[in-house]
């Protein structure tokens, strides 16, 4: 039994060099655009063939139709007259039914019904299967929308058009290249984008939002909103959002998100539309779309707004369409998504993913979020999520947004990251830092010590840049936007007596005690409580170093003069007139948190830990 051992080994060799001969060709040619020919019209040549590891691709357009005639007769032509390089991609037309309410008027709408289907019957799909869907009542919009797929796999995708609209013959060719460079290129994709709009981005929904204005440089972007005017919807999100719905009709919750354009038209038209249940999803999750900037009106595709269930009359086309003779070598550019901008439903611009690991992040960090000099170092170790979210909901609200989060790696703290709260990750940066080495004593606290070591070296940055700095817990709530404003300057650092409150000017006066080896003495004073086991905390550790310090002014602050401490009983006082922040112990547990900040009226996530308002600030 030798021959068939020795012969395995070089077929396995032959297996090696040939996945790894075909993982160099996916990266090097997936993608090749010919830029050898400089003249101003150049054609490139785009290789949008997928590796062969993806042999299910299927790209369906689902055109959703009711009674227009003429509108679905353009459509139609247009999706036709478009590049399918040589994929098959297939055509399915969801056919909406007439009301069957009055009986008078039937003829008529038959007749009507009747041209509809004998368009879709006369008309050649070349490119793959052609199937149609003729509804036996009238389902609406949203269920036109919601019924129209469920994937059947990771690799199906769907471009859905309304049937007036009008699309680019390079829209298909558009989209390959987005979903080769998006969704199958493993380091530029995220699985927190959802899908890409082909119409010109024109609406900001959420209320007293920026204008929607880019630069002429920028030619895709990500956005939160939805596009209803030719929307590519990726898979995954498409089903989450599916159960998501589902779970929510089943239980009569409603998709109301406070402060958005979108919940006006919800409480108007309510379930005929499906674009609110979409919205809320997405902004639950945290999702966004890609979205293209094209100057000039100019987009791949565009809506007649012909009368109908949005239009009263007909409004015209939206947009210009655009084909080859208005192309430019960058068209076909798909920049690395870490060179695009996002935007969230206020049209504000936010950063995704930035996790802190280093002492030189940490700066550029401190600098990017610091407003009138002053940071607000917020810690989450011991918080549970939907304090935590709760916070978070607050300080959109209140416009307070010169903070940064430090707590232990946690899925949690990831998600934070990316829906754009700069997070500090506690372990890798004292890693970075060499802090590790500074601890001599072992001992059960681990948390607790990373945690006090974290705050003092985010502490020393920020004195360093010149800034103010508060450090405070995650069970502290600020309903004021003055809450963390410093307000008595004849003090250079004020230590909570209850809480973990902690602030420090970023004046020269208190630069001056923070000399080279502060963070060393630090470290020695955390480790002699620790040989006598005392138990430790940021601002008792600070205070007794700081008594030791001449010239620094340091006043212990009442918590309560300024804000309302919440217990196990129920709140007899209430929050503004001077109090401005709620705080609690660590010990309380969260549902009683939730209670008491419900009394107060300053609970403001919804189930689903989300904000049940968007609150939009000009930026
Ligand atoms: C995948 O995306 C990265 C940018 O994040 C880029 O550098 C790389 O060339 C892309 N790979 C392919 C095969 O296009
Ligand atoms: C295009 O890319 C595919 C897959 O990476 C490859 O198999 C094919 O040979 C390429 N075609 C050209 C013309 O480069
Ligand atoms: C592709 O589809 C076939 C048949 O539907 C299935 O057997 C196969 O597992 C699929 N492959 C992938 C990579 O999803
Ligand atoms: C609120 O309750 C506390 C005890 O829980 C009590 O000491 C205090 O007097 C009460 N304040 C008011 C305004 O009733």
């Amino acid at each position: 039994m030798v021959g068939p051992k020795t012969q395995l080994l070089p077929l396995l060799l032959l297996l090696l060099f040939l996945s790894a001969l075909s993982f160099f060709s996916y990266h090097h040619s997936s993608l090749l655009i010919s830029v050898s020919n400089p003249n101003p019209n150049p054609k490139p040549s785009l290789n949008l063939t997928l590796h062969p590891q993806i042999p299910n691709f299927t790209f369906i357009i689902k055109v959703l139709a009711y009674n227009r005639l003429d509108s679905l007769s353009r459509c139609l032509r247009s999706l036709a007259a478009a590049d399918y390089l040589s994929d098959p991609v297939h055509l399915h037309l969801h056919i909406d039914h007439f009301p069957l309410s009055d009986a008078a008027d039937a003829d008529r709408k038959l007749q009507e019904s009747r041209r509809i289907l004998d368009l879709v019957d006369g008309f050649e799909w070349k490119f793959g299967d052609k199937v149609v869907h003729y509804r036996t009542r009238n389902a609406g919009l949203q269920a036109q929308w919601l019924e129209a797929w469920w994937p059947s796999s990771d690799h199906e995708f769907a471009f859905v058009v309304e049937d007036d609209l009008e699309v680019s013959p390079l829209y298909y060719k558009f989209l390959k290249n987005l979903i080769v460079n998006y969704y199958y290129n493993a380091s530029n994709s995220r699985p927190y984008i959802y899908g890409a709009s082909l119409q010109r981005p024109r609406f900001v929904p959420g209320k007293h939002g920026n204008k929607l204005q880019l630069d002429d440089g920028t030619r895709l972007f990500l956005y939160q909103l939805v596009g209803t005017w030719g929307q590519l919807l990726f898979p995954k999100p498409w089903k989450e959002f599916r159960l998501w719905y589902d779970k929510h009709k089943a239980k009569g919750i409603k998709p109301i998100l406070n402060g958005m354009v979108t919940t006006g038209w919800y409480k108007k038209m309510g379930e005929k539309i499906w674009t609110p249940w979409f919205i809320k999803f997405i902004h639950t999750r945290g999702y966004f779309n890609i979205y293209t900037n094209f100057l000039h009106e100019r987009a791949l595709s565009a809506s007649h707004r012909d009368a109908g269930v949005n239009y009263g009359k007909t409004a015209g086309p939206d947009s210009h369409i655009l084909d080859e003779s208005s192309l430019d070598l960058k068209f076909w550019d798909m920049q690395p998504l870490s060179d695009l901008k996002w935007y969230d439903f206020c049209f504000r611009e936010i950063f995704p993913e930035r996790v802190v690991v280093s002492l030189d992040e940490l700066g550029s960090t401190l600098d990017s979020v610091q407003k009138h000099n002053t940071v607000i170092v917020v810690s989450l170790f011991g918080a549970k999520e939907m304090v935590i979210r709760n916070l978070l909901c607050h300080l959109e609200t209140l416009n307070l947004l010169n903070y940064v989060l430090i707590g232990p790696e946690s899925e949690l703290l990831f998600d934070l990251a990316r829906r754009g709260h700069p997070v500090i990750t506690t372990n890798r940066f004292l890693e970075s830092v060499g802090a590790h080495k500074l601890i001599s004593m072992k001992h059960s606290h681990v948390h607790t010590i990373n945690e006090i070591l974290v705050k003092v070296y985010v502490l020393q940055k920020c004195l360093q840049s010149g800034y103010s700095s508060w450090v405070v817990d995650g069970n502290m709530l600020p309903v004021s936007s003055d809450a963390f404003v410093e307000s008595d300057h004849s003090y250079d650092i004020y230590i909570g007596k209850t809480s973990e409150l902690f602030f420090a000017s970023g004046l020269s006066s208190t630069r001056k005690v923070w000399d080279d080896d502060f963070i060393s003495k630090f470290a020695m004073m955390v480790n002699s409580f620790l040989v006598k086991r005392q138990s430790i905390s940021f601002g008792y550790v600070m205070a007794e170093i700081l008594e030791q310090k001449k010239g620094v002014r340091v006043k212990n602050l009442d918590e309560t003069s300024f804000g309302v401490r919440i217990d196990n009983s129920r709140v007899n006082q209430s929050l503004g007139d001077g109090k401005q922040v709620a705080f609690w112990s660590h010990d309380m547990a969260s549902d009683l948190v939730q209670q008491r900040l419900q009394e107060l009226g300053v609970w403001t996530v919804d189930d689903d830990f989300s904000c049940k308002a968007v609150i939009c600030h000009q930026s």
